[in-house]
């Protein structure tokens, strides 16, 4: 039976909240309300990040950690402020340990060439081998071939079942005794799967491989704890997580940080330089060279604010609740296939599909033209629709504001959709 949409637990309060979101507001195409649910792509930005962001320019700009002046000291504390929103957004042990990047795929880039300058133990070269999964972005795949291509080692990776869900019955054979590290997605952009860490790091453990977590669809969406993970690194970015674009994360072990090189050189990175050599400052300022991304962390940090404000385990429950609607009822809509785990059990808010034999750029066109903003094509995750043998899939993504009344949009969206192809 359909629940009714009034009936749904766990929602927040989403008209309030969507007060905070201006660009909700909006109407396209001719007086068409804007249903927005392509949040996978990128979330809206509260008034809250983008006031901060427009007071820093009038009040604050400078650079940071360089001058001695008022601006240059009050820019650097709400830089390195930040930095403390973060880390304790993800329960780090050490601020020392969130280095700045200017996204998740920069973050992903920095772990594996830390490992590929590396000196042993944590060196990666033709007699180890680097384990990723199917359903990676490709944030997490191109990486890892760029290594394994420049360093000679073996890229093995965890298949995927029928049901969206990695393959873990082999798990002894991808992960052995030579694997220098595992780098997986915790929720998959395309496939909304929550993958089952613990299981994956045990085994890592074992071998003593290190573990890199891409949690770009999981940080704006749950309670994120990088010590429960127990992971060496995790990756995400801040604009799907109300910030603005241009900043992402990678927290890091610190005794990793420590031993490990930097990747890019360059101003603020330094202890010394003469033009024969140069030392290294401590992380994380190692692994920040040049100008940072000031405005875009204090927007982050100010978007982490906001996120604390109404709870992470609130926004998770509300996803949820919008999940299982939306399964339940875009199982109505005839000829329409999801591509992942069809339950709202250990799936995140995002929902790939397929309409019939309907092309999803096509689908996406005619949603549009209702108001109604999803992604379509392969996510940046071509491998997964290669897996399942489709061309691309339209995908439709929750957020806090998000509310069942859009599901309902989106439902009758595609039934137009399918009238409009006949
Ligand atoms: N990685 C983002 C997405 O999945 C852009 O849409």
């Amino acid at each position: 039976m359909t629940p009714t949409r009034q009936g749904l637990p766990g929602l927040l309060d989403t008209e309030a909240i969507r007060k905070d979101f201006p660009i909700l507001d909006r109407q396209v195409h001719d007086g068409r309300k804007l249903v927005y649910l392509d949040n996978a792509a990128t979330s809206q930005k509260p008034r809250q990040v983008l006031d901060a962001l427009s007071e820093y320019y009038e009040r604050y700009n400078a650079n940071v950690h360089r001058g001695v002046h008022v601006l240059a000291e009050e820019a650097t504390a709400l830089y390195e402020g930040a930095r403390d929103k973060v880390a304790e957004f993800v329960n780090a042990p050490s601020r020392n340990e969130v280095i700045f990047t200017k996204n998740a795929s920069e973050s992903l880039n920095l772990v594996a060439n830390m490992l590929g300058w590396a000196d042993e133990p944590y060196r990666v070269d033709s007699d180890t081998e680097i384990v990723i999964t199917e359903m990676e972005h490709h944030s997490n795949i191109v990486p890892w071939q760029l290594l394994a291509q420049r360093t000679g080692a073996k890229l093995k990776w965890f298949g995927l079942t029928d049901d969206g869900r990695l393959d873990l019955s082999n798990i002894d054979e991808v992960i052995t005794e030579k694997t220098k590290i595992v780098s997986f997605v915790l929720v998959s952009n395309i496939l909304g799967t929550v993958n089952p860490v613990e299981s994956i790091v045990r085994r890592a453990q074992e071998v003593g491989a290190l573990v890199c977590i891409d949690a770009s669809q999981a940080a704006p969406h749950m309670p994120l704890d990088v010590q429960a993970l127990q992971a060496d690194f995790v990756a995400f970015t801040g604009h799907k997580m109300c910030g603005p674009t241009g900043i992402g994360v990678l927290w890091g072990r610190q005794e990793l940080l420590e031993d490990l090189p930097p990747f890019l050189g360059g101003g603020e990175m330094i202890e010394t330089v003469s033009m024969h050599s140069s030392t290294y400052a401590p992380a994380p300022h190692k692994f920040e060279a040049g100008t940072p991304p000031i405005a875009q962390a204090v927007g982050l940090g100010a978007a982490i604010d906001y996120l604390n404000s109404i709870g992470m385990d609130k926004i998770l429950a509300h996803e949820h609740a919008l999940t299982e609607y939306a399964v339940k009822r875009l199982a109505e809509v005839p000829d329409l296939r999801i591509i992942g785990p069809t339950t709202a059990e250990d799936r995140g808010a995002a929902i790939s599909f397929t309409l019939g034999d309907i092309h999803p750029h096509d689908v996406g066109q005619v949603l549009d033209e209702q108001g109604i903003a999803v992604r379509v094509g392969h996510h940046c995750a071509r491998p997964v629709c290669l897996r399942y043998g489709i061309p691309a899939t339209t995908r439709a993504s929750f957020y806090l504001y998000s509310t069942p009344a859009e599901i309902d949009a989106l439902v009758d969206g595609l039934e137009h959709v399918r009238n409009f192809f006949g």
